[in-house]
């Protein structure tokens, strides 16, 4: 008992049990549990009942921080009251900064790509934690509302290194990286970037970039064509969809969250609250997802055998409701049943997954960290201010606000060097096309290149004090050279 892996289990609201318990039944009977040892934590719809807006009890914390594992069903948002989304929650506290998803035809579900005998099999990782998903918004003027896209270079670098070292595990010979870099030169040019420094860790995995827009519709043409895509957050969760409709649906693709120190692997579909406690629910896309956590505890050879006995069931068209083939489905204790009957068989008509050696489980628990860690990539990098961006909220027409702005600038170190509008430049130069609204750029150089380096940010904030006294300051960023290199992006027709 001692020896064995504990793995936090939250079974989930609505159909959640029903699968969690055929889930289980079928590690049982491939003897998951002489390794695992699942616990049961209090999390979902009857902790937010209780009034506790986090959804999940104290000790259910405490479970999961010291396993370092959490195997979870579906949970439902509860809609107003405060309470938040469980997964986001968790994803973001414990640092699961990969999201792993595994999209593969399988045989007996119907698709216009199996009907043409084109086999799918990709893995898609997404970056979990930043993006536009810090959900840093703010109104800035009656017009405006921006949301904050942050990415970090340790971020990148986390769940870059994570993809290479899943190809490298599962034999992917070729990774991908999406992203919009050609529009976005800063964030997702961070991204890119770190991604090829990455790559050099692993000179046998042939790598390759790809233009977001390029990629989904390539996905559709010719999926077979791409084995793991990595991106940032938004753009991977739109593309996680994407390829998860190319194998039939949402019901059978798995997800893992992983982290440093913990990781979670959860169904991605939600409580079907229309078919809760019928007993017809699909459990695959839940095992599958208990599948990449017994490979990621080193449990191999186990995983294998159910994959493969879930891949022969299906392929007899053993299924649940939710797919349509004609045959008659069966429930879902019946179809995990079926999987149970068939351990140790494999699909004749489908490729099977080989049968590893067995070997020890190689996971182990994280070690209580005792303050927040604090990551760092570019240690030595040296930044000197250069200028500032305001943002105003006026309706000025712009040569008047660039007269006054420019007066007001006069005796500082700084010289009003452009305006723009919606990231396009309206002044010195500019089109009387361009369609404005409140939210004006105004940028602030040095005077004379000598001052670089010998100021800091206060004579920036000195002059954002007089200018403040005659506008609405609407934002302020201050602009800086990082080892000699630009800190900003330029409008667009600058
Ligand atoms: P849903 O995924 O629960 O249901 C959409 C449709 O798919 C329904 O017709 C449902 O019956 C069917 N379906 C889903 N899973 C199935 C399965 N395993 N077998 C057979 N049919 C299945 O999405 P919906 O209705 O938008 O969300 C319901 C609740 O679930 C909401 O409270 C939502 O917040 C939550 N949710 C939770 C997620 C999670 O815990 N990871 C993810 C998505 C939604």
């Amino acid at each position: 008992m001692g020896d064995k892996i504990r793995v936090a289990l939250a079974p989930g609201d609505g159909i959640g049990p029903e699968i969690s318990e055929a889930c289980l039944r079928v590690f049982e009977a491939a003897e998951v549990m002489d390794s695992v040892e699942f616990v049961p934590v209090e999390m979902g719809s009857a902790v937010f009942a209780k009034g506790d807006t986090r959804g999940m009890t104290d000790e259910a914390i405490e479970t999961i921080e010291e396993t370092g594992l959490l195997y979870k069903g579906p949970m439902g948002t509860p809609i107003g009251g405060g309470g938040k989304s469980i997964n986001v929650t968790l994803r973001k506290t414990f640092g699961t900064f990969a999201n792993l998803r595994h999209f593969q035809s399988l045989p007996g579900v119907d698709t216009v790509f199996t009907r043409a005998g084109v086999p799918v099999d990709i893995y898609v990782v997404r970056e979990n934690i930043e993006d536009t998903y810090g959900g840093i918004e703010h109104r800035l003027t009656p017009d405006v509302v921006e949301c904050k896209r942050l990415i970090s270079a340790p971020g990148c670098d986390q769940v870059h290194r994570f993809a290479f070292k899943t190809a490298q595990s599962l034999g992917i010979t070729k990774v991908h990286c999406a992203h919009k870099a050609n529009i976005m030169k800063m964030t997702d040019g961070m991204f890119l970037e770190r991604f090829h420094h990455a790559a050099k860790d692993h000179p046998l995995i042939e790598t390759q970039d790809v233009i977001i827009d390029a990629l989904c519709m390539n996905l559709v043409l010719r999926p077979q064509e791409y084995r793991m895509v990595v991106l940032p957050n938004l753009q991977g969760d739109i593309v996680s969809d994407l390829a998860a409709g190319l194998v039939g649906g949402l019901g059978f693709a798995p997800s893992a969250n992983i982290g440093d120190q913990i990781s979670i692997f959860e169904a991605v579909h939600g409580t079907a609250p229309d078919i809760a406690g019928k007993g017809i629910a699909n459990p695959t896309s839940l095992l599958l997802s208990g599948l990449i956590m017994l490979r990621h505890l080193g449990i191999f050879r186990r995983a294998v055998r159910i994959e493969n006995a879930l891949l022969a069931t299906l392929e007899e068209h053993i299924h649940t409701g939710d797919v349509k083939d004609g045959a008659e489905p069966v429930g879902t204790m019946a179809f995990a049943e079926a999987i149970i009957e068939r351990l140790g068989k494999s699909p004749t008509g489908f490729e099977a997954r080989r049968v590893p050696e067995e070997r020890s489980p190689t996971y182990t628990p994280p070690t209580r960290p005792t303050v927040n860690r604090l990551m760092r990539t570019f240690e030595t990098c040296k930044s000197m201010v250069c200028g500032c961006d305001m943002y105003i909220d006026t309706m000025l027409p712009v040569l008047d606000l660039a007269k006054r702005l420019e007066r007001l600038a006069e005796g500082t170190p700084f010289k009003l060097t452009m305006i723009s509008n919606r990231g396009t430049q309206v002044w010195p130069s500019g089109s009387p096309y361009t369609e404005i609204v409140d939210y004006f750029r105004v940028r602030f150089e040095l005077r004379d290149a000598a001052f670089l380096g010998a100021i800091g940010q206060m004579p920036t904030i000195h002059l954002l004090t007089k200018i403040a006294e005659k506008f609405e300051i609407a934002d302020f960023q201050l602009l800086k050279m990082y080892d000699g290199e630009r800190g900003f992006s330029l409008a667009q027709g600058q």
